[in-house]
């Protein structure tokens, strides 16, 4: 007997299952069944496709009217930080910009003093409050990066703290090293490098990828590759936070270290966006932060599609440059900004986000871990255009309705 029937599907959104990510027009290669039923037992799909009356089971939902995708994917937050920042809203209206806020000690900084105040408790407090939300918007996957404490010892406290949420809610979860956040005050750019090199060996116990924010009067090109080269010796995957704000090379040099993503990118060269043809790294965009940056230039996802490069959209959940968890919200962004087309965002936000972190998830085939979404949304175009608001009503994970 199985123990759950999803019937009467309006659309059912299947991403193709693949070991490499979705490249250039693949993106937009979705396919999305009217009249769909999904069958599932002991946590794993049985059957996901056309309407089929075959089977039984103990539970059936009757999903006429509503939309069922994979559970999203968020590859790219810092969901652990102590903490807020919303004194810097009135500095950004004044017109002083990111990295001068950054510069003058605060930003980045900031978030590092409330970190190292903050006792694991705390954190964990915190970031469970902002998971649960993620959970409730119909995320089953999550990236979190460390980067707040700037020392080992309150970078080691981050990723304990990612690790415990990790083991409490069984989601899947992706874990990321990101001691090169920023320059400590008190310290030397090279002299910070070399410590956090050297840290690497004691975080990588813990840490699935080690991360840097390659940027201007931040980390350099060569900062980056010297601790990328390092990251990638003891056999840790690397991402680079590149060319966020900056054209400074980090695409091309994500491209070269064969990281698994370059995330940003809303200043990438077009020579990095042509290098994006051979190569498997996947260009993480986050236009949820160019909006809360102000800015009126976004990440040509375009220009990297027609040059073949894989996309994924995330969030970036921070208290500084994207103080938002809901990636609907940034679906909507994308769609606006971007100019994505709604089966290319449903891709960047399942099977694609989910090969930036590593994981095989994001699709619904028979033997995959049942984790999906109901959507209160007639039709897979229905989430990106109804924006701002919660559009999933049932969450279900490893077979289970969770959020409901
Ligand atoms: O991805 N750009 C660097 N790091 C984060 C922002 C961190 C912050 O402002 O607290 C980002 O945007
Ligand atoms: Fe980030």
């Amino acid at each position: 007997m199985n123990d759950l029937i999803i019937q009467n599907i309006s659309e059912l959104i299947l991403p193709k299952k693949t070991d490499k990510p979705l490249k250039g027009a693949e993106l937009a290669d979705l396919k999305i069944i009217k009249n769909g039923t999904v069958v599932i037992k002991d946590g794993k799909i049985v059957y996901a496709g056309e309407y089929n009356d075959e089977y039984v089971a103990t539970e059936t939902i009757d999903a006429q009217g509503k939309t069922v995708s994979p559970a999203l994917v968020d590859a790219h937050t810092h969901i652990v930080h102590g903490g807020s920042r919303e004194h810097e809203m009135s500095l950004k209206r004044q017109g002083v910009s990111y990295l001068e806020i950054l510069e003058q000690g605060g930003g980045i900084h900031s978030t590092v003093k409330a970190t190292r105040e903050a006792t694991e408790e705390e954190l964990f407090e915190k970031a469970e409050y902002e998971l649960l939300r993620m959970i409730h918007h119909g995320v089953l996957s999550v990236e979190s990066k460390s980067g707040y404490g700037l020392s080992l010892e309150h970078e080691l406290k981050q990723l304990r703290v990612s690790k415990k949420l990790h083991e409490k809610y069984g989601i899947n979860m992706k874990h990321t090293y990101l001691g090169p956040h920023a320059v400590p005050k008190d310290k030397d750019s090279d002299a910070f490098i070399k410590e956090c090199i050297n840290d690497l060996e004691q975080v990588k116990g813990l840490a699935d990828f080690a991360d840097i924010f390659c940027e201007t009067g931040v980390f350099t090109i060569d900062q980056s590759r010297e601790y990328m080269k390092a990251a990638k010796k003891l056999g840790m995957p690397v991402k680079i936070h590149a060319d966020e704000i900056d054209p400074l090379g980090g695409l091309e040099l994500a491209i070269e270290e064969d990281a698994i993503s370059a995330d940003h990118l809303v200043a990438a060269s077009e020579k990095g966006k042509q290098m994006l043809n051979d190569s498997d790294t996947v260009a993480v965009l986050l236009p949820g932060t160019t909006f809360y940056l102000d800015k009126n230039e976004y990440a040509d996802a375009r220009g990297m599609l027609n040059n073949n490069g894989a996309i994924a959209i995330a969030t970036d959940y921070n208290p500084g440059s994207c103080v938002t968890s809901n990636l609907q919200m940034v679906m909507s962004i994308a769609a606006l900004k971007l100019k994505l087309s709604p089966k290319e965002i449903w891709n960047a936000v399942t099977v694609n986000a989910a090969k930036a972190i590593g994981l095989d998830a994001g699709t619904i085939n028979t033997g995959d871990e049942a984790n999906l979404v109901i959507w209160h949304a007639k039709n897979h175009e229905y989430v990106p255009y109804h924006y701002g608001v919660n559009h999933a009503e049932k969450v279900i994970h490893k077979g289970k309705v969770i959020v409901e």
